[in-house]
């Protein structure tokens, strides 16, 4: 009798509905992942226009993706047509977030705004099932924060993914000290099944990658503003000379500079003893006049 009543209060985490909030650059990529790896995906926008530019995002992505395996011989024409069926049959759109009520899982990936996520969290922890698990894929901000309001701390983790998801390998499980043992080994299984590999980390700002990186692009915008290097010349330099794949200012492109904005402001304000923490002008500036980096067209570069 001890023994079932153990069993039955221990809720039992199997994911196989994914839900994903937010299908901009980050959302339209954890949403594919998740259907290639065959969980059925339910995604949701705010708006109906950000929903058809999700939509297109993922068609436009599975395609490459299929066709690239078809030039590589790994699937045949015909089998690359079946699978892009298969995938996109398994995605369902909306812009209701009630339609997450039965998702086992839930990826956020809405702005990087605690004035925005804060009354997400409190609305969906009102709307989805009780056993749902949710993760949020937030960059910067302190998972703790949002996870008291969703009303389910104790099934809440944060789940970086980076940019772009369909081929960065790694994913980030921020752990809280209220995240049951079950629910992060179900979080990790997700992780391995949609092919990724898992490192651990605490609520701490940027938890490991971003905690590094952001400093870094901050540093190359502030060469930049002292006339050190061009632009061009500082990309260059880090990518020739210390094997990066991208330079700083094209990654901060890539990420988007309202992002980094959104990060580099909020971690400011919140920990303003923390000297590595800086707001660059011309990050500001930028993003004031609309540039945004490759997903607005300009930002450091002018982007085709
Ligand atoms: N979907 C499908 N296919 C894609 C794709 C996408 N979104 N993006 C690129 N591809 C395809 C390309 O079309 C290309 O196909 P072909 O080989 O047929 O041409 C293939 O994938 C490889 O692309 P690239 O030629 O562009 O490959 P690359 O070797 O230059 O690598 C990259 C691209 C992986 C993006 C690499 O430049 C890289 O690693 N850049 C750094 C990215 C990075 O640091 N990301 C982390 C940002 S920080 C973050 O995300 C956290 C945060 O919270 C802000
Ligand atoms: P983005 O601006 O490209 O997309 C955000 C999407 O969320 C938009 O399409 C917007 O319409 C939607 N949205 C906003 N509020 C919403 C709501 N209440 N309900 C549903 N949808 C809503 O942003 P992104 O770059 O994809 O970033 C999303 C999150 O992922 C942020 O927390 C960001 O810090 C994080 N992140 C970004 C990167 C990156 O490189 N850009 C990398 C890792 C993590």
């Amino acid at each position: 009798v001890q023994q079932r009543r153990t069993l039955a209060a221990t809720p039992h985490y199997d994911i196989k509905k994914v839900g994903v909030v937010g299908l901009g650059l980050m959302g339209h990529g954890i949403g594919l992942v998740s259907a290639q790896a065959g969980y059925e995906v339910i995604a949701v926008e705010a708006q109906a226009p950000a929903l058809e530019s999700g939509k297109k995002r993922i068609d436009k992505s599975l395609s490459k993706i299929l066709s690239k395996a078809v030039e590589k011989g790994k699937m045949t024409l015909e089998g690359a047509e079946k699978e892009k069926e298969k995938v996109e049959r398994r995605i369902t759109y909306s812009l209701d977030l009630a339609a997450l009520r039965d998702a086992d899982l839930v990826v956020e990936a809405i702005v990087e705004n605690l004035d925005v996520k804060i009354p997400f969290y409190k609305q969906l922890g009102s709307l989805v099932k009780p056993t749902a698990i949710f993760g949020s894929n937030t960059s910067s901000l302190k998972i703790g924060d949002f996870a008291a309001p969703s009303g389910r701390p104790q099934q809440f983790v944060g789940l970086h993914f980076f940019n772009p998801v369909q081929l960065m390998r790694l994913v980030e499980i921020v752990r809280l000290h209220e995240t049951e043992p079950a629910v992060f080994e179900a979080v990790r299984g997700y992780v391995a099944r949609i092919g990724k590999t898992a490192v651990t980390c605490q609520d701490t700002p940027g938890f490991i990658v971003n905690r590094l990186l952001v400093p870094a692009l901050v540093q190359a915008m502030l060469m930049k503003e002292r006339g050190e290097a061009s632009v061009e010349d500082i990309d260059v330099a880090m990518q020739l000379g210390a094997g990066h794949p991208m330079g700083p200012l094209h990654l901060a492109d890539y990420i988007g500079l309202d992002t980094c904005l959104f990060i580099l402001e909020g971690w400011v304000k919140k920990y303003p003893n923390e000297p590595a923490f800086i707001v660059p002008s011309s990050l500001r500036a930028l993003v004031q006049g609309g540039k945004l980096g490759r997903k607005s067209g300009e930002g450091f570069y002018v982007w085709e």
